[in-house]
């Protein structure tokens, strides 16, 4: 059994990589931080050159406020990328994905690299044949299975614009993001399994498509049990790909032009769509797999993440397989049939990375470390974690119980927005400390700010802030609202400064530690989530009358919404009415929305001009200092909530 890893002589908990990582790694020289710091556009020029254009780039890089732009007049294709690259490479018969059903005694399926640029091209041909167009948006509504990727792969493939939304999401989140994404068609499922049920999409996706644009629904046929279909307007996956070509050449796009939507929370109780261009996200993601998972031709890649977040979008399906790499999908849940689901995926197909969330380490340490121990886990070189940051316990037990000691932890920071990692330790460089996320990825200009923009001193804490030039991955925008794109990111600091909205502190070797986000954004078991949207979706209720929702931390979950809910005159407050609550909140948004505590008020502080004041309810669910109250119109309030919520601060 390899190991990749020794301890810091020094320092309790620090680890670095031995000889046998670093001359496995892609990177092991500390130089190639200063290298690129020298020249970030010419560091990011000779990444691009590792993947396949079809034209060169003109310019690398557009230094322009609000409208940076990458490899210019360049001209390449992610799908080209993804899957002809390695077929022409001579890797066709390689495994490119291996999908594993939920239901343990139903065979995988396993794709080559062949076989995946077939499908994909089948359906890429069928949306051609079907009307769409290049810039057309496609909506992609499918549960964890191999058809999530060649749907995302055959819409960029011809230049469609995929907006995947995640399957447990509800039907009236789903036609939000149809409605504003203006989509014209829709690929989704009969159903799929969870924890051993079976669960129905297709009735969601019906109800969803009320008033929008969908013109088409295409149906994969996953479970098999009796759906509704719609006759002229709903069409079978198998019936519609049988008669097409297993080949359609990839649409040779511009590096500038819109690869995807991506729609995630901000503060309002609107979700934004968060728009992704072709060429820099092709090069950031493709270069950060590599290099943070140490990809190799033999590695099976394992990302637990699912397609309907930017992790699954970037590394379960375009990282990896532009890498040439196996990656799993796996259709359901860690608990299913027990507890040891995940680490007997890992033994059964020998997987090597493995890429999961804080959130999902802090289940499986509650469940056990019996568990693991079931397992052979020897294959695993390189262990990833992403989403939030993560507590030294989590990553302890990560680090031995699933590493067995030997494999480095690869805490990855990053957003929605930036659409690839962007501050990490590498497998080859290290450190690897618990609870510290690592140096910006080299080519990266981050920065720890105060609220005045100034830099602040080393080991203070403050916000963190992205330099031009900007990550190649960076968003380009928010769908349909350029105000709302200016505002957000460049509202704080001005054009030259993105703001991340996370807090931040760095040490003197420019290791990053995250502290969490510092706006209305929660974090709920790996999920973005707006306070806004939860309160949003309460309010929908049609006996409450106003609503507060704020987040409180959770051993398991990291954080959860917490709600304060006034009632309209006459209604009374019931557990039946939590109940209903609770299904109002799954009717909007979904169940990893409802909230753990509904708290039933008369009044919630106010300022004088009538806002909510949602920092002393944040410090009365969380025990801490309320801090001062003397400005609020009602101060006489806070004392009645302190007794509701039991408040020992
Ligand atoms: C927010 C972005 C990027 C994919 C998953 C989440 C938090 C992300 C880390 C990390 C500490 C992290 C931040 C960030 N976050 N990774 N390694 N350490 N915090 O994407 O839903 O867009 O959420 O997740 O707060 O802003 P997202």
């Amino acid at each position: 059994m390899t190991r990749w890893v020794v301890p810091d002589p020094k320092r309790e908990n620090w680890y670095w990589p031995n000889d046998a990582m670093r001359e496995r790694a892609w990177v092991s020289d500390p130089k190639i931080y200063e290298e690129a710091a020298a020249d970030p556009v010419a560091f990011w020029a000779k990444r691009a050159e590792e993947i396949v254009w079809f034209e060169k780039w003109k310019e690398t890089y557009i230094d322009e406020p609000y409208a940076y732009k990458w490899f210019v007049g360049g001209k390449l294709n992610l799908s080209y990328n993804s899957l002809d690259r390695h077929v022409e490479d001579g890797k066709g018969d390689k495994v490119a994905l291996i999908w594993e059903p939920e239901p343990p005694d139903e065979p995988n399926r396993i794709l080559t690299y062949k076989d995946l640029l077939a499908e994909v091209s089948r359906l890429a041909n069928a949306l051609k044949r079907l009307g769409i167009k290049k810039g057309d948006r496609v909506g992609i509504y499918l549960p964890m299975i191999p058809e999530a990727v060649i749907a995302m792969q055959a819409c960029v493939r011809i230049g469609a614009v995929h907006t995947v939304v995640f399957s447990a999401f509800s039907a009236e989140a789903l036609r939000d993001r149809l409605l504003d994404s203006g989509a014209r068609l829709l690929i989704t499922a009969d159903g799929y399994y969870r924890r051993g049920k079976l669960i129905d999409l297709k009735p969601q996706a019906d109800q969803a498509l009320a008033g929008t644009k969908v013109e088409k629904v295409i149906v994969v046929r996953r479970t098999g049990h009796q759906i509704p279909m719609h006759p002229g307007r709903d069409l079978w996956y198998h019936e519609l790909v049988k008669g097409e070509k297993d080949f359609c050449p990839a649409e040779p796009l511009d590096s500038e032009d819109l690869a995807f939507i991506l729609y995630t929370s901000g503060t309002t109780g609107k979700p934004k769509g968060v728009m992704h261009t072709t060429g820099g996200y092709a090069v950031q993601v493709y270069i950060t797999a590599k290099w943070d998972f140490n990809l190799h031709e033999d590695d099976v890649h394992f990302c637990t993440a699912d397609v309907g977040w930017i992790t699954g979008h970037s590394y379960l399906n375009y990282g990896p397989l532009m890498n040439g790499v196996a990656t799993v999908v796996y259709e359901g849940s860690p608990d299913y049939p027990d507890f040891g689901r995940m680490w007997q995926i890992i033994e059964k197909h020998k997987v090597t990375v493995y890429y999961t969330a804080p959130t999902a380490i802090r289940m499986h340490v509650k469940w056990g470390e019996e568990w693991p121990k079931k397992y052979d886990l020897s294959s695993l070189r390189v262990l990833g974690t992403v989403g939030e940051p993560i507590n030294e316990e989590a990553w302890l037990w990560y680090f031995k119980l699933i590493g067995g000691e030997r494999c480095p932890i690869i805490d990855t920071w990053w957003q929605t927005e930036t659409g690839a990692t962007c501050v990490e330790a590498l497998p080859g460089i290290g450190p690897f400390i618990p609870t510290v996320a690592g140096r910006p990825f080299p080519g990266i200009r981050a920065r720890i700010v105060d609220a005045g923009g100034q830099p602040v001193k080393t080991g203070e804490g403050g916000y963190l802030v992205l330099e031009p030039p900007f990550p190649p991955s960076l968003l380009r925008g928010l769908y349909g609202d350029p105000e709302k794109f200016r505002a957000t990111y460049f509202g704080e600091f001005g054009p030259r400064l993105y703001f991340t909205k996370d807090g931040a502190r760095m040490d003197e070797m420019g290791n990053i530690r995250i502290t969490g986000r510092v706006d209305d954004v929660m974090n709920v078991a790996g999920h973005r989530l707006a306070t806004a949207e939860v309160e949003d979706a309460l309010s929908q209720h049609p006996l409450v009358s106003e609503v507060a929702v704020v987040s409180r931390p959770d051993e398991v979950k990291g954080e959860v919404p917490v709600a304060f809910v006034l009632l309209k005159a006459g209604a009374q407050p019931s557990e039946e009415l939590k109940k209903e609550l609770i299904k109002t909140v799954d009717k909007y948004i979904g169940p990893t929305a409802r909230p753990a505590d509904i708290y039933f008020v008369e009044d919630v502080p106010k300022t004088r001009s009538g806002k909510i004041m949602r920092r002393i309810l944040k410090a009365l669910v969380r025990g801490e200092p309320v801090g001062d109250i003397t400005t609020l119109r009602n101060p006489e309030s806070v004392e009645e909530l302190k007794r509701i919520v039991g408040y020992k601060g």
